[in-house]
């Protein structure tokens, strides 16, 4: 496909349709517009942010199998795994590494100088908590977010602000910023890398938004799909990081187990999408083969399907609109397999009703849910707070939670971190209460 010039966005042709635009304004994620923020020669620039976790080095391992398409041109990481930051820098060439933890240099410096030979130069260091977003807004066509948390947030808006097409793995910045994201973002600059998302996304491109019925998220249901609320009064932290079907990072791994991340995921789906709430199904589908479905308004469903591999949606994230061949292995059909969809039990997992609620109140009661979910895992992870307590207490944060701004009043990004510090502090008071509790 024709890359454009500089900052423009088009209608892709070869649909042969409207391209949805004629009915109402462009969804923040529209496959039938291109973003194109440089004249795209390949090989493609891109920053990764979050190089070292679970998508970035699968984002890595696409971009090394495909020089003539990829070149990374800016690494980013917290700081807890200088060695493997190194060793990326080395192998991609890259232009800087940037780490969050500022006391993380003098060792990724070292590291640094133990991959590459005497002489040749370094790469530059951004070091602090606004290396990440700095990088963002770097020279580069597209900005990988792949960092874990509302932390993602302000790199988000700083690569959207600069004009990079955001492929985007962070959902937090999304669903705690919605409104923020929605104001700087253009038509087609966010390329959703969830796989739910990136199959939504898909699936999208064959009708116009007057011509889709409903939005089908669907989930593997985690380690504890079909055991009952009691069931799960004593799982442990290793057995929620025990995913049956994806390999992911701790965090989100956790969120599987809760169906958290389907929560976030039904409110990611209603901001790309602009599809309203009451039209988004969630179905459990255990085997994770079909990523997500659209239901069209004659009857339709489309599903985007393969072998669970986040591999497959980076490369929609990156490469969109074109395809990467190979990016991910495919179905082999000679052989026999069961595929099998079961209705959510929303008692044993309540998260995602929470997350619809919070998702239609909107403002600050998303970055409040997530902030509190992200306390109570940390809680849950260190052996604080047991399996059920997550939600017990991010319902009663979310509940306690009073919006500072009126509604109806545009949000700020001040609002989103004051209430977050808000969310953080309470969940962990509360977090702390159920653990007396239970102990006494
Ligand atoms: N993994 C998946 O299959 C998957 C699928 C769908 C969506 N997602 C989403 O993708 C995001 C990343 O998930 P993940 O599983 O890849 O997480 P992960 O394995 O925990 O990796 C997180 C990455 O973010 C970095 N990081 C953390 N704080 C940072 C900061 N302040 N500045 C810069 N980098 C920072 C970490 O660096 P250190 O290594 O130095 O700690 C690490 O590179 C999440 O939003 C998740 O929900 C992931």
């Amino acid at each position: 496909m024709r890359h454009i010039g500089a900052r423009e966005v088009r209608a892709r042709t070869s649909c042969g349709h409207n391209g949805g635009m004629s009915d109402s304004p462009s969804p923040l994620a529209d496959p039938h517009l291109v973003f194109d923020p440089v004249s795209g020669e390949d090989p493609r620039d891109i920053v990764i942010l979050g190089s070292t976790g679970s998508i970035g080095t699968q984002a890595i391992d696409l971009v090394l199998r495909n020089p003539d398409r990829f070149r990374v041109t800016a690494l980013s990481a917290a700081g807890g795994r200088v060695g493997l930051l190194a060793e990326q820098a080395r192998r991609l060439r890259v232009r800087t590494v940037a780490v969050a933890r500022e006391d993380a240099v003098p060792a990724l410096r070292e590291a640094l100088r133990g991959q590459y030979e005497a002489g040749e130069p370094l790469p530059e260091i951004l070091a602090g908590p606004d290396a990440a977003t700095q990088l963002a807004a770097s020279d580069c066509h597209t900005v990988l977010n792949g960092i874990t948390g509302s932390i993602g947030l302000a790199p988000t808006l700083a690569a959207l602000e600069a004009g990079r097409t955001l492929a985007l793995a962070n959902k937090e910045s999304l669903i705690v910023g919605g409104p923020l994201v929605k104001a700087v973002a253009k038509p087609g600059q966010i390329i959703p890398v969830d796989s739910e998302h990136a199959a939504l996304f898909q699936a999208l491109a064959a009708g116009t938004r007057a011509d889709v019925r409903r939005l089908v998220v669907t989930a593997s249901g985690g380690p504890f799909r079909g055991r009952t609320k009691a069931d799960l009064a004593d799982v442990t932290p290793e057995d929620a990081l025990a995913h049956p079907t994806w390999a992911m990072g701790p965090v989100i791994t956790v969120n599987s187990a809760t169906l958290v991340n389907k929560g976030l995921e039904v409110i990611e789906a209603h901001l790309l999408y602009d599809i309203p709430f009451d039209r988004i199904e969630v179905v459990v589908h255990p085997q994770s083969y079909v990523h997500s479905m659209v239901e069209f308004t004659d009857g339709s469903t489309l599903a985007q399907a393969t072998p669970p591999d986040m591999r497959g949606p980076i490369a929609i994230g990156i490469g969109w609109p074109e395809r990467v061949p190979d990016a991910a292995p495919a179905f082999d059909w000679t052989k026999a397999s069961s595929w099998e969809f079961h209705p959510l039990d929303n008692d044993a997992f309540p998260s995602v009703g929470l997350a619809r609620h919070v998702g239609e109140l909107a403002g600050t009661a998303p970055a409040v849910f997530n902030a509190a979910n992200e306390e109570c895992v940390d809680a849950f992870l260190k052996g604080e707070l047991p399996f059920n307590g997550i939600m017990e207490t991010v319902t009663r944060t979310v509940e306690e939670h009073v919006p500072a701004a009126a509604p109806g009043t545009a949000l700020t990004v001040a609002d989103v971190l004051e209430a977050e510090t808000w969310a953080r502090a309470r969940a962990r008071e509360l977090a702390a209460k159920t653990t007396a509790e239970a102990r006494a």
